[in-house]
């Protein structure tokens, strides 16, 4: 039941407490990601955390709508590998797993997070390959802003009955 708690509650957040996260909560996070479901069991990702200042301008820089990284001082990029997984949609499916992950276990840290998109954005992907000195089979794929909240964001129900279909359309 916690953990639907978690999957309910859980909201992006885009204003944030100025404070550092402690590193473990960051261990717990990466932890998490590194638990994901994954094609064939490939974990074919890797992931960047970005906690300094200067690095935090340059990736603005790189990706102009994560502005709130300044305010939350803390972000991963996950990155996945296509030398491990060739199979693009499933690399990016995989991330994407890994991604849900570090935002479920943030919110039960305390934290909030919201996901910042990279991936599909070729701009932003060729200057976060650039900032990053990213080898090329890595590709960037979303970027995390993390931190502690300073908002709490409601959202309307979402269960919508008309959206299910059993056995069929
Ligand atoms: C692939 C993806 C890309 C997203 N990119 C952004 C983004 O660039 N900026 C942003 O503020 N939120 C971004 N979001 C967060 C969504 O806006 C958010 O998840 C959605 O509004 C639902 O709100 P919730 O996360 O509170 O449930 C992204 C989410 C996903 C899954």
């Amino acid at each position: 039941m916690e953990t639907f708690q978690t999957i309910i509650n859980r909201r992006s957040i885009r204003k944030y407490k100025s404070s550092k996260i402690e590193e473990e909560k960051i261990n717990l996070l990466l932890k998490a990601a590194m638990y994901a479901p994954s094609a064939m069991n490939l974990q074919p990702w890797h992931f960047i955390v970005i906690n300094s200042e200067e690095v935090i301008q340059e990736t603005i820089k790189s990706v102009p709508h994560a502005e709130m990284i300044k305010q939350s001082g803390n972000a991963i990029l996950v990155c996945g590998d296509a030398s491990l997984e060739k199979n693009e949609s499933w690399l990016i499916q995989n991330c994407s797993a890994a991604t849900q992950n570090i935002l479920l276990a943030a919110y039960d840290l305390g934290l909030g997070t919201c996901w910042i998109a990279v991936h599909g954005m070729s701009d932003v992907m060729k200057n976060l390959k650039a900032q990053f000195k990213l080898p090329e089979e890595i590709i960037p794929v979303a970027l995390i802003a993390i931190g502690y909240p300073d908002e709490e964001v409601k959202t309307e129900e979402r269960f919508k009955e008309e959206k299910i279909h059993y056995n069929n359309w």
